[in-house]
């Protein structure tokens, strides 16, 4: 038996506290190896700081310290959202609820689950758009929920979360850069209809550079594009989240303080897939799900006006029931939405059920706030 193979087998007596069972059957177990002088440990955690972490210190310290290395690093990183799903579905229901319920209890005000900090409150309503999946609507829907609001007499802010596929700038036209206030204070741009932006696009000098930056600067400017912004003032600020679960995402869903999260799903199996795993991300997290719309579920056929499901129909409806989530509603397609999403004039669109929605946000959040 090599050495590292005999410290796996050590550390298969170490159990995740929670979940009882070994940190090598579970995958946490990323990587061993020797150095001169030392054993590298490297641990992934189900949850990024989960707080179980210094137990599963001292208990691997203890199992691998009777082996006579002279010193025992150990490393942790988290799981990407995609091992802890599949870790999940390997375990069952039953089991996984222990992971969503690590440090329940133990995050202060402020704190995400896991102890991470959120950036401090400046609006009433942060409200995250997201999808799990790309393509599926996120950016107009956020645009059009945004003028609902607006409509509805409130101030509203967009904060473009999408920092290497920006698109919200470009949905509204908006072209300006954001005036800077004091040091380094970004003022957001208003749009025609009066929505506040701040977008990526607005902030380099041409817009179809590529922004190819990797994960630690996309993250440090969302926390920036919240933080060093004036959305003081707003009653309402929209994040447009990136595609995917990924790193960007989990910095917004555990750094800025979102009141809520809305779901964006369309109708097709592998969407809805998909769009599961923004509901779990949500639910782990701890985000507030505030519904879900179906976007491109329907076209409405030009006689007769009636809609036409072409992919079957609602089935988001049927996943929000699952979850017991609200539906606020589907949205059919559009080719003059399309073409002023194109054109830069999103302000000339006003589709009547983003009136309901907007309604129905609005009243919720008064519920939640009393
Ligand atoms: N209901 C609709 N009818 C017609 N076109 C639509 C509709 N919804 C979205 N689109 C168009 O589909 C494309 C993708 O939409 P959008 O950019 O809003 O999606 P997204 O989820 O934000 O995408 P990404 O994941 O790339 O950010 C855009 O060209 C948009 O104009
Ligand atoms: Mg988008």
């Amino acid at each position: 038996m090599s050495g590292e193979d005999e410290i796996i087998e050590a550390l298969k007596s170490v159990q995740d506290p929670e979940l009882n069972m070994s940190i090598v059957d579970l995958g946490m177990l990323k990587k061993v190896e020797l150095v001169p002088g030392a054993v590298n440990i490297n641990i992934d955690l189900t949850i990024e700081g989960c707080p179980l972490k210094d137990t599963l210190q001292r208990d691997i310290n203890k199992a691998v310290a009777p082996l006579g290395h002279r010193k025992i690093n150990v490393y942790f990183s988290s799981m990407n959202p995609q091992q802890l799903e599949a870790l999940k579905q390997r375990l069952g229901a039953e089991r996984s609820a222990k992971i969503n319920s690590y440090g329940k209890g133990s995050s202060k005000p402020g704190e995400a689950p896991g102890g991470i900090n959120r950036l401090a409150k400046k609006v009433p309503n942060l409200i995250a758009v997201s999808s799990g999946k790309g393509g599926v609507g996120k950016s107009s829907v956020t645009a059009q929920l945004a003028m609902a609001l607006k409509r509805e007499g409130y101030q509203v802010g967009i904060l473009d979360a999408d920092i290497t596929g920006p698109s919200i700038a470009r949905i509204f036209g908006v072209t300006e850069r954001p005036l800077v206030e004091g040091k380094d204070t970004l003022i957001p741009v208003p749009s025609k209809s009066g929505v506040d932006i701040l977008s990526m696009n607005l902030l380099i000098s041409d817009e179809k550079a590529p922004v190819i930056w990797r994960g630690p600067l996309i993250n440090g400017a969302i926390r920036q594009l919240y933080a060093n912004a004036k959305w003081e003032g707003h009653d309402y600020l929209l994040v447009d989240m990136p595609p995917g679960t990924s790193d960007a995402t989990l910095t917004v869903f555990q750094s800025l303080p979102l009141d809520g999260a809305i779901i964006v799903s369309s109708p097709q199996a592998l969407v809805g897939m998909i769009v599961e795993k923004s509901i779990g991300m949500a639910n782990i997290l701890k985000i507030p799900i505030l519904g879900i719309i179906e976007n491109l579920a329907y076209i409405e056929l030009p006689d007769t006006k009636k809609p036409f499901y072409l992919f079957g129909s609602l089935k988001a409806e049927a996943m929000a029931k699952r979850h017991g989530i609200p539906f606020l509603g589907s949205l059919a397609i559009r080719p003059e939405l399309a073409d002023a999403c194109d054109l830069g004039k999103i302000d000339s669109i006003d589709v009547p059920i983003f009136h309901e929605i907007a309604k129905r946000i609005a009243e919720t959040r008064l519920a939640a706030s009393k």
